[in-house]
């Protein structure tokens, strides 16, 4: 099998070679930028920053117009539970602080913060645990430090940006293969597994923008057979899946000894940061080589708070995952009986693709005109011709909300 050493969504991304400057004028740098930026705001790929006001767990109000927002990857409506901005807010929690002031190893690693890392530890049974300040930087991090140019790393097609960028940074052999497809993943392993010392396959576990799952049971087996890691990106599994909602890898029932398993506070556990958790070889690893760790200031106070008051609920909303699937399962019988193609799967993110950006920019403006906000996601988040509206549910979106949302797309 031909092996592909480049990821189709990033590298079909900014750089154009048409429209390279002139190198004997002087000013062509930034005539270089405002052709280039003209060029992306021609085909509907301009990228612009929208205050977005928050008006309540599901409404949004942008551009004037108050909306219901399936945007957001709050999945369980954490972000605005009491018991979280009471943890976060009240006065009475020491320390009386917000900015923790330092890198983990120097100051900013508090006694608040050595609780969160054991609440993530106790969360995902695992011996140990890492706190990054954002789940990019955790699968940044711990690509870039547990990778070497000695390495191979068999990656998905799909896979979030900051498993692209942690694949880059570590210098590894990298070889993506088709999305989700285990036989191309296995022909490859095969073809390839020799060019490493050691060999990883990366893969987020539910797709950022498809909300499909990956294939995570046959995945271990062929770490297995080839003597692979995995490293599991389960930033929208987090909360999800699973019984506990540790996530896919729970869900399904992987062993967990080839498994590197990074998570995030940022979605369903509706705070912000990232998370590695393992045994503890691995986060001394990690600890001594993660540079998004060492050299970034840990966490602010709040957050931290926040964040091991969330664990301790979503350890136990069995009933709000069931909600949620339910949900999801519902919306996407009835978008596909209005003939939209949409996303297969339970996952509570929801494509509904429509291939072309400039009319998923469109029929994003249209759907806000009648009070609903649903993202357009275009290249080169996802690859050219597949432009989508994601939808994302949260367990708090009301019938209501959610009969709203398709009759809204029925007058599309
Ligand atoms: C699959 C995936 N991994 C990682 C991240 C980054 O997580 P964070 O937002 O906590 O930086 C995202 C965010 O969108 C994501 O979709």
């Amino acid at each position: 099998m031909q092996p592909v050493e480049s990821n189709p969504i990033s590298d079909s991304n900014d750089f154009n070679p048409n429209i390279l400057p002139d190198k004997s004028r002087k000013t062509d740098f930034w005539s270089h930028l405002a052709l280039s930026m003209a060029e992306r705001s021609s085909k509907g790929l301009g990228r612009q920053v929208v205050v977005s006001r928050p008006v309540g767990p599901t409404t949004i109000e942008r551009n004037g117009h108050l909306a219901i927002n399936f945007g957001a990857n709050d999945y369980l409506g954490l972000a605005w539970h009491p018991e979280l901005i009471r943890a976060a807010y009240s006065n009475s929690s020491p320390p009386n602080k917000v900015g923790s002031g330092a890198s983990p190893l120097i100051t900013g690693h508090s006694q608040i913060h050595a609780e969160l890392v054991s609440s993530i530890a106790a969360f995902e049974a695992t011996e140990s645990a890492i706190v990054f300040s954002s789940g990019y930087a955790a699968n940044l991090g711990s690509l870039a430090s547990l990778a070497t140019k000695e390495d191979v790393i068999f990656s998905d097609s799909l896979n979030h940006a900051c498993l692209i960028d942690g694949c880059r940074l570590s210098r590894a052999r990298v070889l993506v293969y088709p999305h989700c497809d285990t036989d191309a993943l296995r022909r490859l392993v095969q073809d390839h597994r020799h060019l490493g010392r050691f060999a990883f396959v990366v893969t987020d576990s539910v797709f950022s923008m498809d909300g499909d799952l990956a294939p995570l049971s046959e995945i271990n087996g062929l770490c297995e057979e080839f003597d692979m890691q995995c490293v599991v990106d389960e930033a929208h599994a987090t909360g999800v899946y699973g019984h506990f909602g540790r996530g896919l890898t729970e869900h399904l029932n992987v062993p967990s000894e080839r498994m590197i398993r990074i998570g995030t506070l940022s979605k369903a556990v509706g705070c912000v940061g990232g998370f590695v958790a393992g045994n503890q070889l691995l986060i001394d690893w990690l600890t001594n080589h993660a540079r998004s760790w060492i050299y970034s200031t840990a966490m602010t106070f709040p957050n931290t708070l926040a964040a091991i008051q969330a664990l301790s609920l979503v350890h136990s909303m069995q009933d709000e995952r069931k909600l949620l699937e339910r949900k999801a399962t519902s919306i996407r019988l009835k978008l596909n009986n209005l003939g939209f193609r949409v996303g297969s799967g339970t996952s509570p993110i929801i494509p509904v693709y429509l291939h072309d950006a400039v009319e998923v920019i469109e029929k994003c403006q249209r759907l806000l005109e009648q009070g609903i906000y649903v993202p357009a996601i275009r290249p080169p988040t996802v690859p050219a011709g597949t432009s989508l509206l994601r939808i994302s549910l949260s367990a708090v979106h009301s019938e209501q909300e959610l009969t709203q949302l398709v009759s809204a797309f029925q007058q599309l």
